[in-house]
């Protein structure tokens, strides 16, 4: 049985995908363990206790610097025996003692086409910036922001009348789809990282780039 965390600061859709996804056996093998946030108010922190998941709070003002506060949360899954961590929605940058306890068991979604438009707001940027296409990543975790080797990508077309709000949501649809299949291959133990390119056992074709222009 895989043991999954998710560390979320706010709404929690994406948790909410992947509970439903293990509740539904299409991620296999896996029970979540633990939710994190750094928000006392997170809605995530919801939505575990609705599931009957464990939702911890960890406030980061209890820490003197960032790395404390990294190390705190690796400390607390450690203690849970947890196998694999998923940013959703994480608003904090995890550093290298946090990344080195669990290296190639932390994956991010990000809701841009990366390597375009990291950081904040992916989708702001890809509007302002005029991209007639943008979409969502997921990928492992390193030591840079929004920059590990990318399992899957979903492309979606920018529309002419498109906002932050609406081009948002239709991104957000693609990464409640693309993050479970992530999380299903990881733990399925079908992923090989080689370089920056991440190979996916049994799929016939480029299938990790998910189109739905
Ligand atoms: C998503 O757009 C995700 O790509 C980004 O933060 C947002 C989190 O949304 N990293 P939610 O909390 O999962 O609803």
């Amino acid at each position: 049985m895989s043991r999954i965390a998710v560390l979320a600061s706010g709404r929690g859709s994406n948790l909410q995908a992947i509970i439903d996804n293990v509740e539904s056996g299409f991620i296999p093998n896996a029970e979540l363990a633990v939710v994190i946030s750094d928000k006392l108010d997170a809605y995530a922190l919801e939505r575990a206790r609705n599931h009957g998941i464990e939702a911890l709070f960890v406030d980061p003002k209890d820490h003197l610097t960032h790395e404390d506060y990294s190390q705190r949360l690796a400390d607390e899954l450690l203690k849970r025996r947890v196998d694999v961590v998923l940013l959703a929605g994480y608003m904090r940058i995890v550093k290298p003692n946090f990344i080195q306890a669990f290296r190639n068991r932390i994956l991010n979604v990000h809701p841009a086409l990366l390597p375009s438009f990291p950081g904040l707001s992916g989708q702001k940027q890809a509007l302002e910036y005029g991209t007639k296409v943008s979409g969502c990543t997921v990928h492992f975790v390193d030591e840079e922001v929004d920059h590990g080797p990318i399992i899957i990508q979903a492309a979606v077309p920018v529309l002419e009348d498109d906002t932050e709000e609406t081009l948002s949501k239709r991104i957000l649809e693609q990464e409640h789809r693309i993050y479970p299949q992530a999380v299903r291959w990881l733990i399925e133990g079908r992923l090989r990282i080689d370089g920056r390119r991440v190979r996916v056992r049994g799929l016939k074709q480029a299938g990790s780039v998910q189109q739905v222009l």
